[in-house]
């Protein structure tokens, strides 16, 4: 059989998409020529690979045999290809990253100064919300992620690297904002500006709530930190947000961090992949920068309790 490279990728992304357009996307290529290659592809096994079912495409029992294979063959081509960089020790080519959205206050920045002693690095960072970065992970389409709150489950790698503090946020002429000590109660009566479902932030705020005994109706969601202070700086409501979201506008004087029993929730960011992933040389020299760096290179304020 002759097969290249090329056909069992196209491959591979059909198979795992399910379709020959979202894997034309995928690969940035046109449908037509992903078409083609796989015609040829099948002309190389003597058998059609999909059938297709109404408006649906499935692998034929060849298609499944060749799916297999294809899995191992592009795994050895990965793994030689990790073992050559290696070999030749530079720092260069894709790092793929994905974060979810509250990080977005401190990677750009972390990988900023990465890319200034590793200018040959080619940084894909994708921001997402968290249920997206989980399905990431558990594919292992990125080299590692970055989350607060990482799925239990014991077949995750995790590297914690930098505080992650919440706070509840208020407009500074809000009454509870000049209160010494607020109950978590109290908030119970305020209206609440939350987090999208499924957000680290809100699953924590959420688990607060309920070790007390109380419930809060969230007055609006919203799934961006930056919508939220606007939100909360124009009087809708109070918020728990990131104190890595709040730099500006703290200093400004827009936003202020009430004082209530339970808070600040001092956590963690964590870098993770699946257990077992062999890391490029990129991904691994940037992990290790974040597990070392991070502290010196950020600007993080330190919670009052
Ligand atoms: P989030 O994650 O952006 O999904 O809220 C941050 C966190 O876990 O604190």
């Amino acid at each position: 059989m002759h097969l290249t490279l090329q056909q069992l990728k196209l491959f591979e992304s059909v198979y795992r998409n399910g379709s020959y357009t979202r894997a034309a996307k995928e690969l940035y290529l046109t449908q037509p020529a992903v078409s083609i290659q796989l015609k040829r592809l099948e002309a190389q096994v003597e058998l059609p690979l999909f059938e297709v079912v109404g408006k649906k495409i499935f692998p034929t029992a060849a298609g499944k045999a060749v799916y297999g294979a294809c899995v191992d063959i592009l795994a050895r081509v990965d793994d030689l290809a990790l073992s050559v960089e290696e070999l030749k020790g530079e720092v260069k080519g894709p790092l793929e990253l994905s974060v979810v959205t509250t990080a977005k206050y401190f990677m750009p920045r972390l990988l900023g100064h990465f890319l200034q002693d590793y200018p040959d690095v080619e940084p894909r960072l994708r921001f997402t919300n968290r249920a997206r970065v989980v399905e990431r992970l558990m594919n292992n389409e990125d080299d590692f992620v970055v989350m607060g709150q990482t799925p239990d489950d014991k077949n995750l790698e995790t590297h914690p690297f930098l505080e992650n503090i919440l706070g509840v946020v208020a407009p500074p002429d809000h009454p509870l904002a000049g209160r010494k000590k607020v109950r978590l109660q109290d908030l119970a009566k305020e209206r609440f500006i939350e987090r999208e479902a499924g957000s680290g932030t809100r699953l924590v705020f959420d688990a607060l709530l309920e070790k007390n005994g109380l419930r809060i109706e969230p007055y609006m969601e919203l799934d961006s930190s930056e919508a939220i202070k606007q939100a909360v700086m124009a009087g809708l409501g109070l918020a728990v947000l990131s104190l890595h979201s709040l730099h500006l506008e703290q200093a400004a004087g827009k936003l202020v961090v009430l004082n209530v029993t339970g808070f600040p929730i001092k956590r963690r960011w964590y870098a993770v992949h699946l257990k077992g992933k062999r890391l490029s040389l990129v991904a691994k020299t940037f992990l290790d920068y974040i597990l070392t760096e991070s502290h010196q290179l950020l600007d993080i304020p330190q919670a009052s309790s």
